[in-house]
């Protein structure tokens, strides 16, 4: 077994992080920690990184699969910073039984995933794929008083499926633009079917576990209102994509996706559909979230190697 670093322990940071090196906060980190950075475009997982076995702390990314394989390979690990605020990437259960303390980024990227379903929003119902494409291909010959006539947000119905802090700022901006809100939760709200049936617009705002996973399927997406839209911001998982694919020839009238199955991956059939617009997981991709996100992960790892419990810690 490789040993521990006797003089300062070692942090792998999954990515390079949007702090910057001479940061107070980051320089703390470094003088507590031997820090190594994985760079953007490592072919390797996470997994295989040779420093995982000398490795106190990590911080991960939505698309590290932080599991007991992962957490085997780290057997002087004690926390976990996911720099997200979905958990759903980390096996919460078996880094429960290491003692590896758990950490995220709730809060700072609120907003900023907020936003952009509101871009999401209005970019499925004023047909924003349809429009780039014709001047792409070069098909748009002149305008005219029906070329690409999309929807207002003002008066529609906005099913939100999730009512947590994201699900809620967005509800705060939909009404702004006079949508009318109503939120299917687990524990209230109005029934997810109900919600399906009365919605012009179907936001998903939930985290991905056992329960949501498939969440929006083929009897789900069949209830929704003919000229429908869904929006997915949260996790890729939630929606069966082949579903959701049938959908889109019948009742939905488009979507509009943050998020996917197999991500980087775009499934073709998604990525060439007229009425699916789609963007590569930027939810939280703002200056002030990213500048959060880096700041909250940073200090649950400084916390931790200072012998303290984070705030953020996940329980
Ligand atoms: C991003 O997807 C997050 O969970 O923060």
């Amino acid at each position: 077994m490789p040993k521990r670093e006797k003089t300062r322990p070692l942090v792998l940071v999954s990515r390079p992080l949007a702090l910057e090196k001479d940061d107070p906060l980051w320089k703390k980190l470094e003088r507590l920690a031997r820090v190594v950075v994985r760079p953007v475009g490592a072919r390797q997982p996470l997994a295989s990184h040779p420093e995982l076995a000398r490795a106190a702390a990590v911080v991960t990314m939505v698309d590290d699969r932080v599991d007991a394989a992962l957490l085997a390979k780290a057997p002087f690990l004690r926390v976990v910073a996911n720099h997200a605020v979905g958990t759903n990437n980390v096996d919460l259960v078996a880094a429960r039984k290491r003692g590896i303390v758990v950490a995220n980024t709730p809060d700072v990227l609120t907003n900023a995933t907020a936003e952009l379903t509101i871009s999401l929003l209005l970019a499925a119902a004023r047909r924003f794929e349809e429009g780039t494409r014709l001047l792409r291909e070069d098909a748009f010959t002149g305008w005219h008083p029906r070329l690409l006539l999309g929807r207002e947000l003002k008066g529609a119905r906005l099913g939100i499926v999730g009512q947590g802090r994201i699900g809620r700022a967005v509800a705060a901006k939909a009404r702004a633009l006079g949508m009318k809100v109503a939120y299917s939760n687990r524990r209230s709200g109005v029934k997810l079917e109900k919600l399906l049936r009365d919605s012009d617009f179907v936001s998903l705002h939930c985290p991905l576990t056992a329960e949501t996973r498939n969440l929006i399927g083929r009897r789900e997406l069949a209830l929704m209102k003919p000229g429908s839209f869904l929006i997915n911001t949260a996790r890729g998982e939630i929606v069966d994509e082949k579903a959701l694919l049938t959908a889109l020839g019948k009742n939905l009238r488009g979507a509009a996706i943050d998020v996917f199955h197999r991500e980087p991956r775009l499934d073709a059939r998604l990525a060439r559909h007229p009425r699916v617009f789609v963007l590569p997981h930027l939810g939280s991709a703002t200056i002030e979230a990213r500048a959060g996100m880096a700041r909250l992960a940073v200090g649950a790892v400084i916390e931790v190697l200072s012998g303290r419990i984070p705030a953020n810690r996940v329980r």
